[in-house]
């Protein structure tokens, strides 16, 4: 590997990633992906990796924003890994089975540590718990973005060992030849 850049729109996080990592090939940058100027990134990538990212973003539209301007800094022969998306018909899925499956001691187990652990969160030390965005993409949504920009678009079913396997994908873009 030559050249890493990192970036996130968060100072905290570019700040840790910064002192775990200090390597002389590896930068960092505060950067908003969606609003911020990439014309200041004057180097060009082989491989780019958005991971667990664009379920914080608003709409597709969003999704299409970041891949158009991403698309610029990219070499011709690149390869786009969007990691950790949550899935559409996956999750459509995931809660009709939810609804219809019998329930285990396991799920009341669940259930009550849930309770318990909100319990705590309220109680003790943690006040506030900012709730998380998420949005949810398809696959026709993703591939329709790839084949407007001229990308192959390969979704991946994630290993069982992943926590959210049955809810999330992997995508996989490169330039179609
Ligand atoms: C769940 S964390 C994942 C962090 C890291 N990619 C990883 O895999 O460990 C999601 C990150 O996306 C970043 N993020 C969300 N919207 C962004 C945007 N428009 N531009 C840059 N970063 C963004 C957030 O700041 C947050 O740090």
């Amino acid at each position: 590997m030559n050249y890493l850049l990192g970036v996130d729109a968060g100072t905290e996080i570019i700040n840790k990633a910064k002192n775990k990592n200090n390597f002389p090939n590896v930068e960092y940058m505060v950067f908003d992906a969606l609003r911020g100027d990439w014309r200041t990134i004057s180097k060009r990538f082989h491989k780019a990796i958005i991971y667990s990212v664009i379920h914080f973003f608003d709409s597709i539209e969003d999704v299409e924003k970041l891949l158009t301007e991403l698309l610029k800094v990219m070499e011709r022969e690149c390869i786009i890994l969007i990691g950790d998306v949550r899935d559409k018909d996956l999750y459509t899925k995931f809660m009709e089975n939810q609804r219809t499956k019998k329930i285990t001691l396991r799920d009341i187990k669940f259930q009550i540590s849930k309770i318990l652990n909100s319990f705590y969160l309220n109680h003790g030390k943690i006040k506030k718990v900012s709730s998380i965005p998420c949005s949810i993409f398809s696959y026709n949504e993703i591939k329709n973005i790839a084949d407007k920009l001229g990308l192959e678009c390969l979704r991946h079913c994630q290993s069982k060992k992943h926590p959210f396997y049955n809810t999330t994908v992997d995508y996989i873009l490169t330039r179609k030849e």
